[in-house]
């Protein structure tokens, strides 16, 4: 393996500790601490997993985790409701809704009943609009703000670098582009209709790929010396019966051999994700503290 390992999960306890400080002078300068509200509707598995790691995480960091469960066959009217309670009450200043949300629930009308100010996931079409003009009162989804973060620690200036970003989701690709975009890279978006991905890719200095496709990107896809940011997280049969494995949307041991630095999956991308949520729940909190 020639490419250096970008360390996310090091990097991520770093600013969760940073957080952490911040948090409590935030409590020592406004005598309360800053709260993140969660909502769950229904019992999907993942989206449990992924709600007890947001809360502990938000506790160690000494700020308030305040959760709504609700059952499957909540509906729509009752969860704009508590959105708009939760929008009105002073001791929350984070609201995430989990997604995805029951198919007879609109997600997108649920997101945009969230106070834009309140919107730590960065999903609102308000936050989604500040980021494309570039006005910092957004908040920036977490999962590309985290990507953000690796590539200016393992780089430094963004300024030039060719960045091509493979995935146009609204809560990854998107904002990721307009991230880079605003650290003057030149960014191309690929997705699944792109003609020459692989070329495309081979170009890139920095290469972020957020497909969903288990171990798609190959070795002939880097240029050399690049850095290969992987969001994917992919459950794959394992080498024995009945097992699994998490693998990226990067063949990463093939792509090691070329990559100037890569994430690996998982321990890249996936802890930044968490640490980004406690620090937009921070920023949202001190600025509606004023
Ligand atoms: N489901 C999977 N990832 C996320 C996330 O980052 N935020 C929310 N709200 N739901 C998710």
């Amino acid at each position: 393996m020639a490419a250096r390992l970008i360390d996310g999960k090091a990097a991520a306890a770093a600013l969760r500790a940073r957080v952490g400080g911040l948090a409590a002078m935030f409590e020592a300068a406004t005598g309360r601490r800053a709260g993140l509200a969660t909502v769950l509707v229904g019992e999907d598995p993942a989206s449990s997993v992924y709600i007890r790691s947001k809360r502990s995480a938000t506790g160690e960091a000494g700020m308030e985790s305040i959760h709504h469960a609700l059952p499957a066959d909540t509906s729509e009217a009752e969860v704009l409701a508590l959105v708009e309670t939760l929008n009105a009450d002073p001791a929350i200043d984070g609201i995430l809704v989990q997604l995805p949300l029951p198919s007879h629930i609109d997600a997108a009308r649920v997101i945009d009943t969230i106070d834009p100010d309140k919107d730590v996931d960065g999903f609102h079409v308000v936050n989604a609009g500040r980021l494309a003009v570039g006005d910092p009162a957004a908040l920036v989804p977490c999962t590309p703000l985290g990507c953000l973060h690796l590539l200016r620690a393992e780089l430094g200036k963004l300024t030039g670098y060719h960045a091509v970003v493979i995935g146009r989701s609204n809560i990854v690709g998107k904002p990721m582009a307009s991230l880079l975009l605003g650290e003057s890279c030149t960014v191309t978006i690929t997705h699944s209709h792109t003609r020459d991905l692989p070329e495309i890719c081979r170009s890139a200095d920095i290469l972020v790929a957020a497909v969903g496709r288990p171990e798609m990107v190959k070795t002939d896809w880097i240029k050399p010396g690049a850095t290969v940011i992987d969001v994917g997280i992919n459950r794959v049969p394992g080498a024995e019966p009945g097992k699994t494995r998490l693998v990226g949307d990067v063949a990463f041991a093939e792509a090691a051999e070329v990559a100037g630095a890569i994430t690996p999956v998982p321990g890249g991308v996936g802890p930044m994700t968490i640490a980004m949520l406690l620090r937009n729940t921070l920023v949202a909190a001190h600025r509606r503290a004023g």
